[in-house]
């Protein structure tokens, strides 16, 4: 079986203007019958893929540090994860797990349980996406608390379906239009080391949040014996990549045992080996109650679960349950997947984690547009700014190297206000990571150049 290492592409090679003829046309097309309501930034139209690079539809290669939104941990197409997917559809391709059996579902299942943290037994509810794993969060908490009440984080994503919507508080546009959201869900500041938001102090962060949370929150706003479950991203996603410092999430565990609230990790974005262990909150010895994950835990295929400790999924049959939640093929993508990540690119994470901090180690003092580089694994952002001192916002900036990095072969997307986020496949080399920073390095200089 060929090994996505030795695979013969490995770094970008244009030979079109962008975009070429056939994606034009594929834009076109696009634009006259695809939802107008998806942000594409730039017109990459991908046909094939493999490992870390991308081919689009007139022979441009390019190196994928997006991932599909953070999604092909495994790089595009691995074999092992096609092998699987191939062999699981030629012999089953639907059962429906909400009505009857079959080995691999309760396998994945035991799998999930024995990486989740905590001792408990776990038990997993299949679902098809990361918004779905996030209703069904949403739903257990009320069903085991019997409580209605619902904490998000300022900036967090968590979806697009009503429900997940109404703890998402990341752009006003995403909520602009569709009335009344979920009653009862409040949202607290995010502990951002770098900024710091409504009078949280940045270097107090953990401290102002958890303060806020207890003194005024709590007192003014909800009680907390009628809070089902925080809801937050140990590393926030689409909110800009903010690290939640660890002593902020041991915190926010103790508040949740004291009131019995359950603390919901949505690891939806940074699960599943990204940040060099298979959850973000492995790096603070938190063991929250229900974890979300999807993206990452397919390479690709749909898949949403949710994870409860055995004691907190108590619902009974009929309570919830989706047609298609943990396809046969979705859930054998899954288990290869996972081999992979635990055989090999978690510890890959790690080391490109660590030689793409250590390239852009000193960027703060080479570029004055870069506030801050910050992460875990593949889970970095850098931030850009129009001034180090005042931390202005460099949204324009950002956006511009965005477009600057496609036009150079490279893919990445922002998230966040003025966030350049790099959640590249797991599978990326030493070379892929230098030629990724090199890149950027250079559209950096040349955004500087023109201010
Ligand atoms: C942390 C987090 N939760 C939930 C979601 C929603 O996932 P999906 O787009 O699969 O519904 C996302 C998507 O970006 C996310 O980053």
């Amino acid at each position: 079986m060929p090994n996505v290492e030795v695979m013969e592409k490995k770094l970008p090679h244009l030979v079109t203007s962008l975009p070429g003829p056939n994606a034009k046309k594929v834009v076109e097309l696009d634009a006259e019958f695809v939802s107008a309501s998806y942000t594409r930034d730039y017109p990459l139209v991908a046909k094939s893929g493999i490992g870390a690079t991308v081919d689009d539809v007139d022979g441009n290669t390019f190196l994928d540090f997006a991932a599909g939104i953070a999604v092909v941990a495994t790089g595009h197409c691995h074999p092992e994860v096609v092998a699987a997917i191939q062999k699981q559809a030629a012999e089953l391709i639907h059962m429906s797990g909400t009505d009857f059996y079959y080995s691999s579902l309760a396998e994945l299942a035991k799998k999930l349980s024995s990486i989740a943290p905590g001792k408990e037994r776990k038990k997993v509810y299949f679902g098809n996406s990361g918004a779905e794993a996030i209703e069904a969060a949403i739903k257990l908490a009320k069903y085991h608390t019997k409580r209605d009440k619902l904490i998000a984080f300022h900036g967090a994503f968590h979806g697009r379906t009503i429900g997940a919507l109404s703890l998402t508080a990341s752009r006003a546009v995403q909520r602009k239009g569709f009335g009344t959201l979920l009653s009862g869900v409040f949202h607290t500041p995010y502990p951002d080391t770098y900024r710091g938001t409504y009078g949280i102090r940045p270097e107090h962060a953990a401290e102002d949040c958890l303060g806020y949370l207890e003194n005024e929150l709590f007192r003014r706003r909800v009680d907390p014996e009628e809070v089902a479950g925080i809801f937050i991203e140990p590393i926030q996603g689409e909110g800009g990549y903010i690290l939640a410092p660890a002593e902020f999430l041991q915190g926010l565990q103790r508040i949740c045992r004291k009131y019995g609230i359950l603390l919901i990790a949505d690891e939806v974005q940074s699960g599943m080996g990204r940040t060099g262990k298979w959850w973000a909150v492995d790096h603070s010895g938190v063991e929250p109650d229900i974890i979300t994950s999807a993206k990452g835990i397919a390479s690709g295929m749909p898949l949403g679960v949710m994870i409860a400790r055995a004691s907190v999924m108590d619902w009974t049959p009929g309570a919830h349950a989706s047609t298609f939640g943990g396809n046969p093929v979705c859930v054998a993508a899954s288990l290869a997947t996972i081999r992979l990540l635990e055989s090999k690119y978690m510890a890959n994470a790690v080391r490109m984690g660590e030689v793409i901090m250590k390239l852009t180690a000193d960027w703060t003092t080479r570029h004055k547009i870069v506030g801050e580089v910050r992460g875990r694994g593949l889970m970095i952002g850098i931030e850009l700014v129009r001034d180090q001192k005042t931390k202005e916002k460099a949204n324009d900036l950002r956006n511009k190297i965005v477009q600057l990095a496609f036009h150079k072969g490279l893919l990445v997307l922002g998230s966040g206000d003025t966030t350049l986020r790099l959640c590249p496949p797991l599978v990326i080399d030493e070379e892929q990571a230098k030629f990724a920073i090199q890149t950027l390095d250079a559209c950096i200089t040349e955004v500087e150049r023109a201010m």
